[in-house]
């Protein structure tokens, strides 16, 4: 038997060999959860399309952040589903909203454990269910929509929010919001920007989540999934206005995208592994066709392997309490 004498299985002799030259960590810190907090409700609602997920009424919600906090989650990234809505999405700015009711609620309770983060948009709060408000002849209105955005980004930095996730994909709004809370006082407030966000597919079960309103889509305003280079560069632009943090989103089917921001911007990068990429594990988890815990582990473990520093997934406190053994 002779070739050349390169035997890379050396490295993968035993468990101690392996985890001394493992690349990539995964650890509690690195998760966020993201909560569904509905208007009007008295007990947790669950969501058909992702199951074990639910729409929270407010006590079943704080229970779910102390939860996520005693398994060392990182932090919990709020949505917010209206009893009422309405073509400017007014629920979003109003300190009654329940989104901002829910804000104060967990700055509260968890806000010393983990990071209190609020997803900025309007899509939960319009009649229309798009980002923004309209303009005349329909179209989503782009600077329109960053008025709104500046108040909702006072309304939740006031009801205690430490970190805004800034998902409507509008043009500048990275800069218009930096500019509206540091005029305000509030410059310790960190801005993620949701900057390479893609029209996709796997939103799906989101929508059912967040009762979404939407007729159409999203692709005046989301990138197109064909386009590499269009991703990194928002990246870089949302990085220029001041982003703390960029986001890539969904994880697994641009996991080439979020490794060349991750090579391209000095700030942090997170991944959102959203609602679909859940469901599909749970489906096929559920039908014993793959490992459920395995592939879940594997597939956080392959976000971060992309250059993700931090992941928002639904699994969060199960992952957590897994990895802590
Ligand atoms: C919109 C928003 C979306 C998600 C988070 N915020 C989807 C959309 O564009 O409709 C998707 C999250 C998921 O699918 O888990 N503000």
């Amino acid at each position: 038997m002779s070739f050349p004498d390169v035997r890379l299985r050396r490295l993968r002799q035993s468990p101690a060999v392996r985890g001394l030259v493992r690349e990539t960590s995964l650890e509690p810190r690195n998760l966020v959860l993201p909560l569904f907090v509905r208007e009007g409700i008295s007990e947790a609602v669950p969501i058909g399309s992702m199951p074990g997920v639910a729409q929270h009424s407010l006590d079943s919600l704080r229970a779910a952040a102390v939860d996520a906090a005693d398994a060392g989650v990182g932090g919990v990234m709020l949505f917010g589903v209206p009893a009422v809505r309405d073509a400017q999405g007014s629920g979003a700015d109003d300190p009654k909203g329940i989104l901002n009711v829910a804000t104060e609620v967990l700055a509260a309770e968890v806000g010393d454990a983990l990071v209190v983060q609020t997803d900025l948009c309007l899509d939960e709060f319009t009649d229309h269910g798009h980002c923004g408000v309209l303009a005349a002849d329909g179209s989503v209105d782009n600077d329109a929509t960053l008025v709104r955005y500046a108040s909702m980004a006072l309304a939740q930095a006031r009801a205690g929010s430490q970190l805004l996730g800034l998902s409507g994909m509008m043009d500048g709004q990275v800069a218009v919001i930096r500019a509206a809370l540091d005029a305000e006082g509030f410059t310790g407030t960190l801005l993620l920007a949701y900057a390479a966000k893609y029209a996709s597919a796997f939103y799906g079960p989101f929508r059912e989540a967040v009762d979404s309103q939407l007729k159409g889509d999203r692709r005046t305003y989301q990138l197109d999934p064909g386009n590499r280079r269009e991703g990194v560069r928002e990246a870089v632009v949302d990085e220029q206005e001041g982003a703390d943090i960029v986001m890539v989103k969904p994880a697994m089917a641009f996991l080439d995208v979020l490794r060349e921001v991750r090579d391209t911007v000095d700030i942090p990068v997170w991944a959102y592994q959203v609602s679909g990429e859940y469901a599909m594990i749970e489906a096929a988890a559920a039908n014993g066709w793959i490992d459920r815990r395995a592939s879940i582990l594997e597939s956080l473990l392959s976000i971060r392997r992309a250059g993700a520093d931090a992941v928002l997934t639904y699994w969060a406190t199960d992952a957590a309490r897994w990895l802590r053994g």
